[in-house]
């Protein structure tokens, strides 16, 4: 049996809401189809947005969206996507798939897409191969609300009044796909680049996001603060210096990055493996962030984990450039346990986007023409919802064992958890049982709540489990009803390869 104590009483930090967040690319059929498809479309719509996944995606709850990509903002001019469509460049994705990108998803369908979702922005700009003068002029045409070049412009193209950007990026990836640069030679050129990204409504502060490192590059980490990072100046306490967040980039590959593995097809070895390598994430979060506390130890720069999930084998059959997967239980329970490590470290980490939202490596929505489908990923999103915007609270498992079969090298422990509090009282708290095999006796207690309104949902199926367009609902939450209310405490079972969420006043 294991222990879980909560000490309500205890606030640990704030949950900021885009910890949610989500990542929507120019990358096979997440924009195109999945997202998008057009007015004319006999796919039901609003101004061209699927309303099917619209819908489901405000039941779930996105608080933030970052657009256009990934490797494709470095690729990414920003004018090829404004004006008549038909007037719009037709181009070839060179980076993902090599078929025909129309750009009839640009800047004003971007807004239009969050203000549907009621989410907000994070737009990200072009370093790789864009001018300083390409990302202003992007920033002056969509914020600004005055006279000038680009604001006009957004006028003649229909859109009167600015939109706002709460974050932009200064490029995505530059060790990489964004330039191949040294951290030095990104870090002087973000100085430059984020200069031009002008607050233009000191009401509506644009939010900058300098790149970060891939996985455990600390020294990309250490030059690019060392370069870049500027203390506030005496006297304004509220300069943050050239950044508010550094981004950190994670993605779990079972197999390595060369065979990756099937999404589907894996054995319990893989399945522990996965989740090991998932439960990493708080090793990158503790090292990246000591090298942040060097440098800011107020903690005044967020992390933004802004592309994180699982990445497999594509479907076979399906175009190799366009990342399409399929999603299980284990990306369920990967899930999970990240956004519990999230949680865990709201104090750095502020905000964290799933890559990516629809048909694209661990997608919370699968489509398939007018169809859709809910993966297990989208049910842990939904059934962790109440922690966005909450307090985080102290909590601590006693006697969690190792999971068994997951001996050696990749080791995890059984349980794993998070607990919050939101304004009017009540407690989220959410459990994951790794082990594939084993359920688990849970002797919860608080420290002084007496549960008097209790409601649970629970996520569980075979390890291999998933949605198909045929079985759309093999997995999905339900309602647990199988706990008691104990004086200060609650005792249940999880089962075997499993998320319980309780929300407990
Ligand atoms: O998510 C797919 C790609 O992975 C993104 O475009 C890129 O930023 C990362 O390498």
């Amino acid at each position: 049996m294991a222990k879980l104590y909560v000490n309500e009483k205890k606030v640990q930090g704030h949950i900021n809401p885009e910890i949610y967040g989500h990542f929507s690319e120019h990358l096979g059929r997440c924009i195109y189809e999945g997202l998008y498809v057009g007015e004319d479309s006999p796919i039901p719509n609003v101004k061209g947005m699927r309303t099917d996944v619209v819908e489901a995606l405000k039941e779930m709850k996105v608080p933030v969206l970052r657009w256009p990509g990934g490797c494709f903002a470095d690729e990414y001019h920003w004018k090829d996507g404004i004006g008549p469509k038909e007037n719009r460049k037709k181009m070839i994705n060179t980076h993902w798939g090599g078929v025909v990108e129309d750009n009839s998803f640009g800047t004003h369908e971007f807004f239009e897409l969050c203000s549907q979702l009621g989410c907000k922005t994070y737009v990200n700009g072009n370093v790789g191969s864009g001018t300083v003068q390409e990302m202003s002029e992007w920033v002056e045409y969509i914020t600004f609300d005055g006279v000038s070049p680009m604001a006009d412009l957004r006028k003649e193209n229909g859109h009167e009044k600015p939109w706002k950007i709460d974050y932009f990026g200064v490029g995505n990836e530059n060790w990489g796909c964004g330039g191949n640069m040294t951290p030095e030679y990104y870090g002087n050129l973000y100085r430059r680049y984020q200069t031009y990204v002008r607050s233009y409504d000191n009401e509506k502060p644009i939010r900058k996001v300098c790149c970060g490192a891939n996985v455990a590059d600390y020294f990309w980490t250490e030059g690019v603060l060392n370069t870049c990072f500027a203390q506030p100046q005496p006297g304004n306490d509220k300069d943050r210096g050239f950044m508010d967040m550094l981004s950190l980039h994670y993605y779990v590959h079972p197999e390595g990055w060369e065979i990756k593995g099937s999404a589907t097809e894996f054995d319990e070895k893989v399945w522990y493996k996965s989740l090991n390598k998932a439960l990493y994430m708080e090793e990158l979060i503790n090292r990246h962030g000591a090298i942040m506390d060097k440098y800011d130890p107020e903690k005044r720069i967020g992390m933004a984990v802004d592309e994180w999930g699982c990445w497999f084998n594509v479907e076979p059959g399906t175009n190799p450039g366009f990342l399409y997967q399929q999603n299980t239980m284990r990306d369920a329970l990967v899930a999970g346990l990240t956004l519990d490590i999230f949680n865990k470290h709201c104090d750095r980490v502020k905000m964290a986007c799933l890559a990516q939202i629809v048909n694209v490596l661990q997608s919370v929505i699968l489509t398939e023409g007018e169809k859709m489908l809910l993966t297990p990923t989208y049910h842990v999103f939904h059934m962790y919802r109440a922690h966005q915007d909450a307090e985080l609270v102290e909590s601590y498992i006693a006697d969690n064992k190792t999971a068994e079969g997951s001996d050696g090298e990749y080791e995890v422990p059984k349980l794993h958890e998070s607990v919050s509090i939101d304004k009017d009282g009540i407690l989220t708290l959410t459990l994951n049982n790794l082990s594939v095999t084993d359920s688990e006796k849970v002797e919860t207690t608080f420290a002084e709540c007496n549960p008097t309104e209790v409601t649970a949902t629970i996520l569980t199926q075979d390890m291999n489990a998933h949605n198909t367009f045929e079985d759309p609902e093999r997995v999905k939450e339900e309602t647990f009803d199988n706990f008691t209310v104990t004086d200060r405490g609650l005792s249940f079972t999880i089962p075997p390869c499993s998320i319980v969420s309780f929300r407990i006043k």
